[in-house]
């Protein structure tokens, strides 16, 4: 399983599918989210508020994960998975690790070729990114998916917290 890291904005990455790091409502939000549905159009809200409407009446559970269209993304799809919040006093770190194994799950059911994932949680959401890369590189490579997995950094701290968790 290839994993690659690149530093620029997820919603314009030529992959099947693109991970948002969305939140329990999955009806939007902003960072990585906004620029999601921003730029993929109203078509992903639309399938979000089906989910809400049929599937997930209660929204998103923190650590889950499901998929929609990617409307005019350059992906198929966009998985949508909630990371928890950062919280100094709780090791949340299980539901981290789900959110990363949930959106792998998902792709594979889906039979995507390739993948992208944000920093989860490591925005708004506030998790110390060193920690955040190195959850999600553990976790990635003990699912070792079929396809290839990318890391997409939309700043250079971010980049650099991610280089060095891929670092042998
Ligand atoms: N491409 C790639 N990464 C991005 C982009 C982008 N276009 N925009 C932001 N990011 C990065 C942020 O810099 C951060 O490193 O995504 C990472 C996750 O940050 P957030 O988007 O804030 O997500 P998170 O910390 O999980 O918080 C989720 O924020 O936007 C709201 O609706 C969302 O309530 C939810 C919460």
């Amino acid at each position: 399983m290839e994993l690659e890291l690149v530093e620029g904005d997820i919603t314009t990455q030529d992959v099947d599918a693109i991970v948002n790091a969305a939140n329990n409502s999955l009806l939007g939000g902003g960072g990585v989210d906004g620029a999601i549905h921003r730029a993929g159009g109203p078509e992903i809200l639309a399938a979000c508020r089906h989910l809400r409407a049929t599937t997930l009446p209660n929204g998103l559970a923190t650590g889950e994960a499901v998929a929609t269209t990617g409307g005019t993304l350059n992906a198929r799809y966009v998985i949508h998975t909630a990371g928890p919040v950062w919280d100094p006093a709780e090791d949340r770190s299980g539901l981290l690790i789900s959110a990363y194994r949930n959106s792998i799950r998902v792709a594979v059911s889906l039979g995507v070729g390739s993948i992208a994932f944000p920093a989860i949680s490591a925005g708004v959401y506030g998790w110390p990114l060193a920690d955040a890369a190195r959850i999600a590189v553990r976790t990635v490579r003990d699912a070792a998916p079929p396809f290839p997995v990318r890391f997409v950094m939309f700043n250079r701290p971010a980049a650099e917290a991610f280089h060095a968790a891929l670092a042998p």
